[in-house]
């Protein structure tokens, strides 16, 4: 049983003393009645609908955000803009937290979410769920710095990482290379680019697991993600 109040603020859209006063004019209806009080204790099977449209309650969200440059992967600060601050007001709830860190200025996806459990899956380096970059170069890469990123590079001060996949998408003028990892060290695809002696001028985050960034979402912009993208996040 569960606190009706308590159910509605959960999906992120109203607080628990706009609930009250929705209630008490009448607009919330509990399997088909006007709801008593906004503490009234229900259960699962309950169905809630506020002016006639059903409440399709949903356990945890999932956000894509396309994130500019300038906005840094924290839930709060006090000078700074966050990734959480992008999120429009009714996308949002309590726990929302960016699952894994972008730097201030890589640019791209970030999944905000408030399921840690989900977060933990697709971030820890045993599964394997890759994240793509696009990273502009300094230099331009040869088969040789490609071969390195295969057999696993280790970074200045001696950190050890996993194979990585790199190919070259734009040589000449300007030198892009795509980068998939498992793993998110600090600052890694950088650092794995500076110990190859190289450098990374611009850092892009294209894709996690086999879910593309929607590029129609200008930067700054956000949206919940379709079931069948959850799917994809996965593989
Ligand atoms: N690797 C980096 O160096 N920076 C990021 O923001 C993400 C991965």
């Amino acid at each position: 049983m569960e606190r009706l109040d308590k159910i509605i603020s959960s999906q992120g859209q109203y607080s628990r003393s706009e609930v009250k006063k929705l209630v008490k004019s009448g607009r919330v209806t509990v399997d088909g009645e006007a709801a008593k009080s906004a503490d009234m204790k229900l259960e699962a099977s309950a169905a809630i609908a506020i002016d006639g449209k059903e409440l399709i309650c949903k356990k945890h969200i999932y956000i894509m955000l396309n994130k500019p440059k300038g906005v840094i992967s924290a839930t709060e600060d006090r000078t700074q803009k966050t990734v959480l601050d992008l999120v429009p007001p009714e996308l949002r709830r309590r726990g929302l937290f960016p699952a894994g860190r972008l730097d201030g200025d890589t640019t791209g996806f970030v999944l905000i979410t408030d399921d840690g459990d989900f977060a933990h899956k697709i971030l820890s380096p045993k599964n394997h769920i890759m994240k793509t970059y696009h990273a502009t170069l300094r230099d331009e890469l040869t088969d040789a710095d490609i071969e390195k990123f295969k057999e696993g590079l280790t970074l200045g001060d001696g950190t050890e990482c996993m194979e990585a996949h790199v190919r070259v998408i734009e040589s000449g003028e300007r030198n892009v290379a795509e980068i998939k990892i498992c793993e998110g060290k600090y600052h890694q695809v950088k650092r794995m680019f500076a110990s190859i002696g190289n450098k990374v001028l611009e850092l892009r985050r294209v894709k996690m697991g086999e879910l593309e960034l929607d590029e129609s979402l200008a930067e700054g912009e956000s949206r919940e993600i379709t079931e069948d993208e959850f799917e994809r996040l996965l593989r």
